[in-house]
């Protein structure tokens, strides 16, 4: 029988994917792509799916309103829920990602969209990085590359005043299953969760559910301070 990765491995297996593809990871946004591999996996998954789930994001964070409030981005990747948190009046947010290409092209953005002064972003692991308190915390596809989430949750619930919003990749079985053989063939893992995984976690930590969006290849999740 072969031995489960790590905590440490996992980490370190999300860098090694996300690292390899940062252009073309942003490139999903407008469909496209250099790495042929990555062109056809933007054009008929991943362009859809960021539509949908930042159309979603952005009625949560709309019907709670951020204006001049402070927000987390937990893996933020190339920043767009950040900035996406700025236009809607967001005080100040603070994007973090493991990957520092991420970071660098988050950082690139606000500046060409003229938001670098409320947007900050900054190398780190989820896991262990200091977590600055926000009112509102965004975690967007981002535990599905871990086997174990209690520690990062609680954490995550820690720093969050107000409203904690999560978003996991799900869909059904025949997608799951192309995520599964993209994983294998790029080293690294994915785990898949119901709702309620998630949402005992967070009630444990003061955090009750609010609203819940299937969408069409994941799940959105709000969660709002109860304790
Ligand atoms: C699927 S992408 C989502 C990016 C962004 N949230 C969005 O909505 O476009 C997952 C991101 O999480 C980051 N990530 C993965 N593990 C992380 C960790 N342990 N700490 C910080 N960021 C992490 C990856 O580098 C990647 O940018």
């Amino acid at each position: 029988m072969t031995r489960p990765p790590s905590a440490d491995e996992h980490v370190r297996m999300a860098h090694r994917y996300f690292s390899s593809f940062v252009p073309d990871y942003h490139r999903a946004f407008t469909g496209g792509g250099r790495d042929p591999l990555h062109r056809v996996i933007n054009t008929l998954f991943r362009r859809r799916t960021f539509e949908r789930r930042m159309a979603i994001v952005r009625g949560f964070l709309e019907a709670h309103g951020v204006e001049g409030k402070r927000v987390l981005d937990l893996g933020c990747g190339s920043g767009e829920v950040s900035l996406m948190a700025c236009r809607l009046g967001a005080a100040r947010v603070t994007g973090v990602d493991l990957v520092p290409e991420m970071v660098e092209t988050a950082r690139w953005q606000a500046a060409e969209a003229g938001l670098a002064e409320r947007a900050e972003f900054l190398v780190g692991d989820v896991h262990t990085v200091s977590l600055p308190e926000a009112d509102v915390t965004v975690m967007v596809s981002v535990l599905e590359y871990y086997a174990e989430i209690e520690a990062v949750l609680a954490r995550t619930c820690a720093a969050t005043r107000e409203l904690l919003i999560l978003v996991d990749t799900r869909g059904p079985w025949w997608r799951r299953r192309l995520r599964h053989l993209l994983a294998r063939v790029k080293g690294f893992r994915i785990y898949y969760r119901t709702p309620e995984a998630f949402s005992s976690v967070a009630a444990r930590h003061g955090l009750g559910e609010r609203a819940r969006v299937r969408g069409h290849a994941f799940w959105a999740l709000a969660y709002r301070r109860t304790s």
